[in-house]
């Protein structure tokens, strides 16, 4: 299987000619409901599904007050079947593993999409092999990738070391496919997320997500300027793609710090944008300037303010999903936004994704630093 463009060594990119004006189809539900814009020509036989998207947007007063908007809506990404929003890119990319006849998928991975792939493909009937950046992965998501019966493979080093492997692997075995986001059929399920917002919420200012390998943003931009170009789009929501400060090179790219998208050596509490490296920077380029979209950083203790508040509202999320959150507040703060703009900001992965990062803490924790954490000693009543 090809990637990457022979000419230009570029990621390809999915294509569809013949677009008609329908993007919804609807007797479905969730991505692929959106399937006139995703794999308009995939038979139902191939498709890997599990009922993944159709996420829920939250409000809420508390966020809103912490943020200093009027109103932000939080899109809910850990209520997919695997708790991140890896699902909608794996239900395309498993189900075009299986049309292809592939016999196992690869991935590498922070620990979402390693969860993500390992369940789609336990459910396509295929075997399924991640690269897990030793000691850089959540508990929870790997116990996930366990479970779920895939293949792991430990490799010493950072994310962008399990890349550099992965694509290794993937060019001298033609059996594997693979799931990371290099793979186009990813990015096109994640189109999903805006294609439910704008059928939902119908007109929005701006859309932050937290960005590490780029797919999203980029995936966002495509989708986009697909509505765009039938005609389902009058004004062009703003992309803000926001990143953790110890993993910032597309940002600093973007500030005009770099004259290119130089990697970096990644350091943050978000374990799930730890990324260097980001593959996807050329298409993010494109979505950033098609949609006039801003490009923000935010500091590790923001994201964990950012997660305190989010969690005790009682939405919660993983680290990294709390930084689109923060990178909004921060917009804000420096004049980008108004209090007014109608923003969504996407919460990319479910609170139980990274249990040991809560209330600003780092490290395990164990049973008994939860109960110091919350306890009421015994002597008072139960409910004082
Ligand atoms: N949020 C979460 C929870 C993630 O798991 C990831 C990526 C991102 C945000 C960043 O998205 O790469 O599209 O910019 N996790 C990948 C993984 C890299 O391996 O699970 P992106």
């Amino acid at each position: 299987m090809n990637y990457t463009c022979d000419r230009c060594y570029g990621l390809l990119e999915v294509i569809h000619h013949d677009i008609k004006d329908t993007w919804i189809d609807g007797n479905r539900e969730g991505v692929w409901r959106y399937k006139p814009l995703i794999y308009p020509g995939i038979e139902d036989k191939f498709i890997v599904t599990m009922g993944e998207g159709n996420t829920y947007h939250h409000r809420s007063q508390k966020v809103s007050q912490w943020v200093g908007m009027d109103e932000i809506f939080m899109k809910q990404e850990g209520n997919n079947p695997t708790g991140s929003f890896k699902d909608r890119g794996m239900t395309v990319a498993v189900s075009e593993a299986r049309r292809l006849g592939a016999e196992a998928t690869i991935c590498a991975s922070t620990g979402n999409t390693s969860a993500s792939s390992a369940a789609y493909s336990a459910m396509g009937g295929l075997t399924s092999y991640v690269l897990i950046p030793q000691g850089n992965v959540s508990r929870s998501k790997l116990a996930q990738a366990v479970a779920y019966n895939s293949k792991i493979v430990n490799v010493p080093g950072d994310f962008d070391r399990a890349m550099d492997t992965l694509r290794q692997a993937v060019k001298t075995d033609p059996r594997l496919y693979m799931m990371n986001s290099i793979n186009p059929w990813r990015l096109e399920g994640q189109k999903s997320i805006t294609f439910e917002i704008m059928e939902k919420l119908g007109h929005v200012d701006f859309i932050s997500v937290p960005a590490g390998n780029l797919g999203n943003t980029a995936a966002m931009g495509k989708a986009l300027s697909e509505l765009k170009s039938i005609g389902a789009l009058d004004e062009i929501p703003r992309i803000i793609s926001v990143q953790a400060e110890g993993a910032n090179p597309f940002y600093r790219f973007w500030k005009g710090m770099t004259k290119s998208v130089v990697p970096v050596k990644a350091d943050t509490i978000a374990t799930a944008i730890k990324i260097g490296n980001p593959v996807n920077w050329k298409k993010a380029i494109k979505a950033i300037n098609f949609s006039n979209g801003i490009v923000t950083s935010v500091t590790d203790e923001e994201i964990m303010s950012a997660k305190a508040v989010i969690d005790a509202s009682g939405i919660g999320c993983e680290p990294a999903s709390a930084a689109s959150v923060a990178g909004v507040r921060k917009l804000l703060q420096e004049g980008s936004l108004d209090r007014k703009d109608r923003v969504v900001s996407v919460l990319t992965g479910n609170i139980l994704k990274d249990i040991d990062a809560i209330k600003g803490t780092a490290g395990e924790l164990t049973f008994q630093d939860l109960m110091d954490m919350a306890e009421i000693p015994a002597s008072k009543s139960v409910i004082p």
